[in-house]
């Protein structure tokens, strides 16, 4: 291997066991030099992730270093952009303050951000879509705004993993020509995280084959000797594509080994030997045992205990009958409660791409925690909200000599239900607005959500229908009894959970 100090990236002897006490990847050294564009292959669990994330200085290997322009990386790899496997956008970002994201960390001014952002989005083919949310835009067009939002810091190395494996085909070869123009542009470094052995051989310079198992290394490397400018369709037809796709990388069963035939003048040239050569991709999914664990599993147990504990508590209801100041603190408390529970909650990939673009502690909390603490604290307003109510309501209804609830009682010890119908409805208006203020002020602040606007009118248009079809089929008298009935039922029951 030349002098590591020539290559943008030079991982050296990288390995990264995990608890689970599996090395992937294992021993694995690979190097690309400014300018080159390198494809990684390999089947699912193999390490390709990993080996991004060692790279960007997200995760330290547990043993072999990462050299960047020479210099062995400590922390974040600060000249490299990294393209995430999940979608790693910020929700609460529009598509242009996405893009400008990393420039804003960096401190650049608004109009300046704004001007160069609105260009990005424009290049990538997003121009007018500036003002959308992530969630309203569509899988491509969220990929083009990370591919914005990494490619405006002009970093000098840039990792990719799988950026457009979920993209149909066309978008795909769509965004694919766009990269190459871009990159052809700047001849940055890239790494390029793959399945896909086509798009790997359209794409790069070469293509570095991992294998799977426990000790996922690689076994192949390829020199893809492709005129450029290509065009990742039409270069798919070309014979030295197809010798590569299905000679050289193992697709195809009856081609001599690489390099042996110069017929169609293919030029693509191994460095790696033994049997790994002819057939490295085959007999690296032959190897693969298992699917990786997602890593959002943990955090879903998590919240469903959260919810299940929260249900416990809303059972207890111990604070139904405590003090006024009692349950405003409790309310607070639970308010609190829930901004760390969501702080705690940030998604790590969100929060991983933050980094990547530069962003200090203050501006993660700033720009990433607090932004995704909000969803849960509003959650927990309404909830909070309606159950003081309900305990203000109750204690007043068992202990004072005034108020609503005391008419309530005083109505039901003469079984005036007129009155004690009149005083509920006047705490479910009260609870009503109450529970509106808190959606108007969330509507205000949480524009970035998604909204079930559709679902909510259907299921409220079908509780109409319902409710009118049975207002138009019961005869009127009848009507007025059984509602007299179910109030009168309703009261007795409320009375005989208060009084036990
Ligand atoms: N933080 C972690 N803790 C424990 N195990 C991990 C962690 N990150 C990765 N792994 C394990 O390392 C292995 C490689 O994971 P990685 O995500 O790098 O695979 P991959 O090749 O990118 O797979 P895919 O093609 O499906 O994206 C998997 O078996 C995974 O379970
Ligand atoms: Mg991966």
């Amino acid at each position: 291997m030349p002098s590591l100090s020539k290559y943008a990236l030079a991982l050296e002897d990288v390995t990264c066991t995990f608890a689970s006490h599996e090395s992937r990847p294992r021993d694995t050294s690979l190097a690309i030099a400014p300018g080159e564009f390198v494809s990684v292959v390999g089947p699912t669990g193999c390490g390709k992730s990993t080996l991004l994330n060692v790279s960007a200085g997200l995760l330290e290997p547990s043993s072999g270093t990462v050299k960047v322009f020479g210099e062995t990386l400590k922390g974040i790899n600060r000249r490299a952009g990294y393209m995430f496997q999940a979608d790693a956008l910020m929700p609460w970002r529009s598509a242009l303050d996405n893009v400008t994201a990393g420039l804003a960390f960096q401190g650049v001014s608004k109009s300046e951000a704004d001007a160069r952002g609105e260009e990005w989005l424009k290049r990538v083919g997003l121009g007018g879509f500036g003002d959308r949310y992530p969630h309203q835009l569509s899988g491509g067009m969220r990929k083009r705004v990370a591919m914005g939002q990494t490619l405006i810091l002009d970093p000098d190395i840039i990792l990719m993993d799988e950026p457009f494996s979920a993209l149909d085909i066309q978008t795909r070869q769509l965004i694919e020509n766009e990269l190459l123009d871009l990159w052809a542009a700047k001849r940055k470094a890239v790494l390029f995280i793959t399945h896909d052995l086509d798009e790997a051989i359209s794409m790069s310079d070469r293509v570095v084959v991992l294998a799977a198992g426990p000790g996922a290394h690689p076994i192949g490397e390829f020199t893809i000797d492709l005129p450029r400018p290509r065009d990742v369709a039409e270069i798919r037809s070309h014979p030295r594509f197809v010798r590569a796709a299905r000679t050289d990388l193992g697709l195809g069963d009856l081609h001599p080994p690489l390099g042996d035939a110069d017929r169609n003048g293919a030029r693509v040239r191994h460095r790696h030997g033994g049997g790994a050569r002819r057939r490295p991709l085959a007999r690296a999914r032959a190897d693969d045992e298992r699917a990786p664990r997602s890593l959002h599993q943990g955090r879903q147990l998590d919240a469903a205990r959260d919810s299940r504990a929260h249900l416990r508590g809303v059972v207890r209801a111990r604070h139904l009958v405590e003090g006024r100041a009692g349950r405003h603190a409790r309310v607070f408390h639970r308010v609190l409660q829930r901004l760390h529970q969501g702080m705690k909650e940030v998604s790590p990939v969100v929060l991983a791409n933050a980094r990547m673009l530069g962003a200090n502690r203050k501006q993660l909390l700033r720009h990433v925690y607090l932004p995704s603490a909000t969803s849960w604290v509003f959650s927990s307003l309404h909830t909070s909200v309606g159950l003081a109510f309900v305990g203000s309501v109750v204690g007043e209804y068992l202990g004072s000599a005034r108020g609503v609830g005391y008419l309530i009682l005083q109505a039901e010890g003469t079984f005036d239900i007129n009155t004690v119908f009149a005083g509920i409805l006047v705490l479910t208006a009260f609870a009503l607005v109450l529970d509106g203020l808190v959606a108007l002020v969330e509507r205000r602040l949480m524009k970035w959500q998604p909204r079930s606007g559709k679902t909510k009118s259907f299921s409220r248009s079908r509780a109409w229908s319902a409710w009118s079809h049975t207002a138009r089929h019961m005869p009127s008298g009848w009507a007025r009894h059984r509602a007299r009935q179910n109030v009168s039922l309703w009261f007795a029951q409320f009375d005989y959970v208060l009084r036990g």
